[in-house]
């Protein structure tokens, strides 16, 4: 066997991770989900759901792939046996099932680069900021072009390797990131009529509330976390055993949060005052950003900067959630990173064809009254990543057990009573909040 790869810096890891968890999911997805399940509520109960069990989660994940030094098949095959292994499988099917549209949307965001260069988004008008995006992504050909270019981007990344690749890239950008979200939110929250949307934003209407908001927000954090597929597992079965996974784990989840939060700043505001509709759906970000830019001066070149760092941001997730399936292909199969990289790309790739058509030829073909897009984006955050988390929490509290807390213990990383609190939270907390949540929206 090969020598495993390791991170180059503790702060590589923790921005590895942070790269991993904010991408589109925060930025595209976040404020859309809020705009769609009333506002304020939906957000107070993602905190809590980020609180009661998402964090314990990411740091679960985090340990099992530290202690095994493996992919997620072979984490769970070492430190579980049976049929535990089939979590793993779970977590490396999810990853192509992410991809699939993914890569969709990252392409519209390099589209939306050009797009914003030669002015052609000029507008504070939302008919035409919104039949400008409607027609672009009904094109049958250029949405998969982007595409087509973005996972050639992810699978350069991934070839890098750890060190030289994921790492380098990410710590360059994310500081970078969060610098102009910040400038973004400035000029959303001082747009004339503003106040509508920061209202809806923050202050919570507990009667939109349903157990679809649960569903929603449950989803939302495995999505937006990177957790319940073995991304986590994965970078930490890159660390050597001195990282202080509790600190790492809060650190990702707080910058995490605030990425969505900032997100929601940036683009709920601007929807009230240019007089977009909160749901619009995956169309929102897209729609409403333009309009945000038309009003500042030097706006076209904000925009230019906002979907460069915006695309770097999918890029950065978009290699995580190739990275498991990879080194599961390298650790189990010993194929070559090159080679693994090429072949899944070029899967993905084709999963993305139907995904793109959505939006256009076919969007009259639905399953379950779903276009593809939608049946896949909600088969992997509604289902498959809430299930993967299930049995995670479940495998990490009652199989693994005490060794966990040992293997966590072991550099003398969490302190008690938390570590006892942790080990319980992962035992049933988010085994009885998983199932309640599933079972009352699937039933
Ligand atoms: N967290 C990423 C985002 O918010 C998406 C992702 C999901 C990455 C699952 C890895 C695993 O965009």
């Amino acid at each position: 066997m090969t020598v495993r790869e390791h991170w180059g810096s503790r702060f590589g890891f923790v921005m590895a991770a942070a790269g991993s968890a904010v991408g589109l999911g925060n930025i595209w997805r976040f404020p859309y989900v809020t705009g769609d399940n009333g506002g304020g509520a939906f957000l107070v109960i993602y905190l809590a759901i980020v609180l009661g069990f998402g964090l314990s989660l990411l740091m679960a994940e985090m340990l099992l792939g530290r202690t095994a030094q493996r992919n997620p098949v072979g984490a769970f095959r070492q430190l579980g046996g049976r049929a535990w292994p089939l979590v793993g499988y779970l977590g490396v099917l999810t990853g192509f099932v992410i991809l699939s549209f993914y890569i969709v949307v990252a392409g519209w965001t390099l589209a939306y680069i050009g797009q914003m260069a030669r002015g052609l988004l000029h507008s504070r008008d939302p008919d035409v900021l919104g039949a400008a995006f409607g027609q672009f992504v009904a094109d049958p050909w250029q949405p998969l072009l982007y595409a087509a270019v973005f996972m050639a981007l992810v699978a350069w990344v991934v070839t890098g390797g750890i060190s030289r690749g994921i790492e380098r890239a990410n710590r360059w950008l994310m500081p970078i990131l969060f610098v102009l979200l910040l400038v973004l939110v400035l000029r959303a929250l001082t747009l004339p009529g503003a106040g509508a949307g920061l209202a809806f934003y923050l202050t919570p209407d507990w009667s939109r509330v349903n157990a679809g908001t649960y569903f929603a927000a449950i989803s939302q954090v495995f999505f937006s976390f990177s957790i319940g597929m073995g991304t986590m597992l994965t970078y930490g079965s890159y660390l050597s055993s001195r990282e202080n996974l509790p600190r790492a784990a809060l650190t990702v989840g707080v910058l995490d949060c605030l990425a969505a939060f900032l997100s929601g700043l940036m683009v709920l505001p601007a929807v009230f005052a240019f007089g977009f509709s909160p749901s619009a759906g995956p169309g929102l970000t897209f729609i409403t950003l333009p309009a945000v830019f038309a009003a500042l001066p030097g706006g076209d070149l904000f925009g230019v900067l906002f979907f460069t760092l915006l695309a770097i941001a999918a890029l950065t997730s978009a290699v995580s959630i190739l990275e498991p399936l990879v080194s599961y292909f390298i650790d189990e199969h010993e194929v070559s990173r090159a080679r693994v990289v090429a072949v899944a790309s070029v899967v993905c790739f084709l999963l993305a064809v139907p995904a793109s058509l959505s939006f256009g030829p076919w969007s009259d073909i639905t399953v379950f009254g779903m276009t593809w897009f939608d049946l896949m984006d909600f088969l992997a955050n509604n289902l498959m990543l809430p299930v993967g988390g299930l049995m995670t929490a479940l495998f990490v509290g009652w199989a693994w057990g005490r060794p966990a807390l040992k293997a966590l213990s072991n550099d003398g990383d969490l302190p008690q009573p938390w570590a006892g609190v942790w080990l319980w939270v992962l035992r049933v907390v988010a085994p009885i909040a998983i199932v309640w949540i599933l079972v009352t929206n699937l039933s």
